[in-house]
């Protein structure tokens, strides 16, 4: 590729330029996952450079989520209020600012302010990254552009548990922590070129530029969409987050809330953060889990892919349900993997093949889904608020899963603590096939009409009347 292409690429000619300004926002994700996964392996060499209590040791760790749910909770408004793009950019700063900490950090304070700080930016990269993509992308193909934010978490998770193993020999673990400052320039410096999500603009009444962004953005229908997103914005009740209690906004709070929860109680991370500390519990060696531990990577990478190349075809709902019904059998599974007697080496790769497969289900269901439908089924008014509210959620359901996992472990055992996900699973399947709107294909005003005219969508996706009271 010539430089002349590049240049005509991020310039934009419609057709493509999509893909770039996409793949840039979903450094956010990148971030996300890296920032997120890169603990579990520097947080051995961590217990070995300071001395701290149990107490500190879960501050130090949980730290980053504490922090992305206070991102979460601000990001939200500070994304209607300063426009996406430019908290793509602050997000950014702040993501260097903590990594760069924490690099240098002398003491434990200081460590713990950087995984704040961190962890702030992460939440905020949590909201923006897929609210940019889904307001930017055309309805065709919003799934798939969306959910690249997704697919960069979990490449950021497998890049962490690279680095992890990198820099495990030499034990540098101010290395591994301050490696998530280079995205954070990257990110920086692609989205200085990136213009602002069209659908922000017209909404503040900026419409001249929110045509020009469609412009460059799509190969047609400029005004056919303009007209579209022109009619929401006037069709608004409230201000803001007047919004967000109306009696009309309940579903879509229900939905978002709903998964944002179910998508942490039925363990994911419980594997992400601690999958070596469960596996070598099967009798495999440090370096075995670790190995094994990238392969659980690499599966979220690879199923996450397959996601993507379906979900605007198959539609949300029935990756969903195929995914949470593949969590509740493969969970059942583990369970009964953890409770059988110990025959060495089998128990350890039956764990192993079983995590992947729990995982893989995730990756196709309820990884995608819930940041995908976060992002598209809240009205352009409250948009960010909304998403701001379920991705405290998740955040918060987050922190509580993986502080209780090792509590959980020790007190009613491995076996009954996937049970115990398992179960939740049950009850997320129950609810996601009950409240799950179809919302292939449509655009993000045909989906906030039918929220205002309190129908949902059926299963098949046309539009019908979901008697929901
Ligand atoms: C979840 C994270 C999780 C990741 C794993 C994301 O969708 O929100 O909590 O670690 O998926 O791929």
């Amino acid at each position: 590729m010539s430089m002349a292409d590049v240049r005509r690429l991020v310039d934009g000619d419609g057709g493509r330029f999509i893909y770039v300004a996409a793949a840039l926002a979903a450094l956010n994700g990148l971030l996300f996952g890296f920032d997120t996964g890169i603990i579990s392996g520097a947080f051995l060499y961590i217990q070995d450079a300071f001395v701290m209590s149990p107490l500190m040791e879960g501050i130090v760790v949980s730290g980053a989520m504490a922090g992305a749910a206070l991102g979460a909770a601000v990001g939200g408004r500070l994304s209607d209020r300063l426009g996406r793009r430019r908290l793509i950019l602050l997000g950014a700063g702040v993501f260097f600012a903590g990594s760069f900490l924490m690099a240098v950090a002398p003491s434990v304070p200081v460590l713990v302010a950087g995984r704040l700080i961190d962890g702030v930016a992460i939440g905020f990269a949590s909201i923006v990254g897929p609210l940019y993509i889904s307001e930017i992308a055309p309805p065709r193909i919003r799934g798939a552009l969306t959910s690249l934010n997704q697919l960069m978490v979990t490449v950021g998770i497998l890049a962490s548990y690279f680095v992890n193993y990198a820099f495990a020999d030499a034990g540098a673990w101010r290395w591994m922590l301050g490696a998530g400052m280079v995205p954070a320039v990257v990110l920086a410096v692609g989205m200085l070129k990136m213009p602002e999500s069209p659908r922000w603009l017209y909404e503040r009444g900026r419409e001249d530029e929110a045509r020009a962004v469609l412009r460059r953005t799509r190969q047609g229908g400029v005004e056919d969409e303009l007209a579209e997103i022109e009619e929401t914005v006037q069709k608004q009740s409230g201000t803001g987050l007047s919004d967000l209690v109306e009696p009309w906004m309940r579903p879509a709070l229900i939905v978002g809330l709903g998964l944002a929860v179910f998508q942490q109680v039925t363990g994911i991370n419980a594997v992400m953060y601690y999958a070596p500390t469960v596996l070598e519990s099967t009798g495999f060696g440090d370096v075995t889990s670790i190995l094994a531990t990238v392969g659980i990577g690499a599966v979220n990478v690879i199923m996450t892919v397959v996601a993507i190349a379906l979900i605007d075809r198959v539609g949300r709902r029935a990756l969903l349900l195929v995914g949470i019904g593949g969590m509740v059998t493969t969970l059942g599974v583990l369970g009964a993997v953890f409770y059988l007697p110990g025959f060495d080496g089998v128990v350890g790769w039956a764990a192993t093949g079983s995590l992947m497969l729990f995982v893989a289900f995730f990756a196709i269901g309820l990884g995608p889904v819930f940041w995908l439908l976060a992002s598209e089924i809240y009205p352009l008014s409250v948009r960010g608020s909304a998403m701001g509210l379920v991705t405290v959620a998740n955040w918060l359901a987050n922190l509580i899963v993986s502080l209780a996992f090792p509590m959980l472990r020790s007190s009613v055992g491995q076996s009954w603590t996937f049970w115990l996900f398992g179960a939740c699973s049950v009850v997320a399947l129950a609810f996601s096939y009950r409240y799950v709107p179809e919302t292939k294909g449509r655009s993000l005003e045909a989906i906030e009409a039918d929220l205002r005219e309190n129908v949902g969508t059926t299963p098949a996706g046309a539009v019908g009347e979901r008697s929901d009271d």
